[in-house]
């Protein structure tokens, strides 16, 4: 008796820190709003639940996703989808509709799916995040003029750029950091961060690098560039009055959004199933 005391209380310990492990940490807390219907009971009628899976889909942008609407129901109506967004194919089968959505371009879109059964509707509803990855992120070598480095990075091919949050480092330290919520184009952009920078001694010879970070509703995404170490890389004398010129009218931070060609990708979308 005296020694199983213990013992239970180290399963329990272990219990909860399985349990309360931090792994789907992220994931849990996405899992706020878009949900199904708790199955409650209702008056005389059997407790009647719709779902909605996946509640959360990340799409690049310009794809598709399939949505399964289920129901407990056993004689339920023709569920209702509710979306902005085009609809594709359909699969049905005994309690559930499968609905394909095509053309994901908007970076969140919430579908609801209403199911009616015996007289009472419920609905689910799920969330579908379009985002792409920066195809790169190159930070170009640095170059020193009167004291102070053109910090230039590249981020090619990614969307939403609204969401997007640019940092260059040196080390751990954070030089600067950028957020494009102000642009809110809803196609794929090469983005260019160009950041003055006054570096100390301590500075030189030291590697820099370019972040990349979305946080789509909780969905975070990393992207870093190769560190470029801060050599002693001066321009040469005709390209100076050219860029002390277009720098003075910069006030330090230049950022230029390229428009991206229409992104059709039709054939290589992807139709999971
Ligand atoms: C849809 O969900 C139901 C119930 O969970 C499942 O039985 C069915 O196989 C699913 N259909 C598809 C196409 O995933
Ligand atoms: C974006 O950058 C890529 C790679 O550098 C280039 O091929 C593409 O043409 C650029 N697109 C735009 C719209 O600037």
């Amino acid at each position: 008796m005296g020694s199983l005391l213990p013992l239970s209380l180290f399963f329990w310990l272990v219990a909860a820190c399985l349990g309360g492990g931090s792994a789907r940490g992220r994931r849990a807390e996405r899992v706020q709003g878009p949900r199904g219907s708790p199955p409650t009971p209702s008056g005389t009628s059997a407790p009647f639940w719709v779902r909605l899976s996946p509640e959360f889909a990340a799409v690049p942008p310009g794809g598709s996703v399939w949505l399964n609407c289920s129901s407990n129901c056993p004689l339920p109506e023709e569920p209702r989808l509710r979306t902005r967004l085009r609809l594709g194919q359909k699969r049905t089968g005994p309690g559930w509709v499968s609905y394909q959505l095509l053309d994901v371009r908007a970076w969140s879109s919430d579908v609801r799916c209403f199911v009616t059964c015996a007289g009472e509707t419920r609905e689910a509803t799920s969330r579908i995040t379009a985002y792409k990855r920066p195809r790169s992120v190159i930070l170009d070598p640095p170059v020193l003029e009167d004291g102070k480095y053109t910090l230039r990075c590249h981020v090619t091919h990614v969307f939403p750029v609204g969401f997007l949050v640019v940092t260059l480092r040196r080390g751990g330290r954070v030089i600067h950091s950028e957020s494009l919520e102000r642009y809110t184009g809803l196609d794929l952009a090469n983005v260019t961060l160009t950041y003055l920078w006054h570096a100390g001694p301590r500075d030189h010879w030291q590697p820099v690098t370019c972040h990349a970070r979305f946080n789509l509703d909780g969905l975070i995404v990393r992207s870093s560039s190769a560190p470029v170490t801060l050599a002693l890389l001066v321009r040469s004398p005709e390209s100076k009055v050219l860029a002390s010129t277009s720098i003075a009218a910069l006030v330090g931070i230049l950022l230029a959004v390229g428009a991206a060609y229409l992104y059709k990708r039709r054939t290589t979308t992807q139709t999971q199933s």
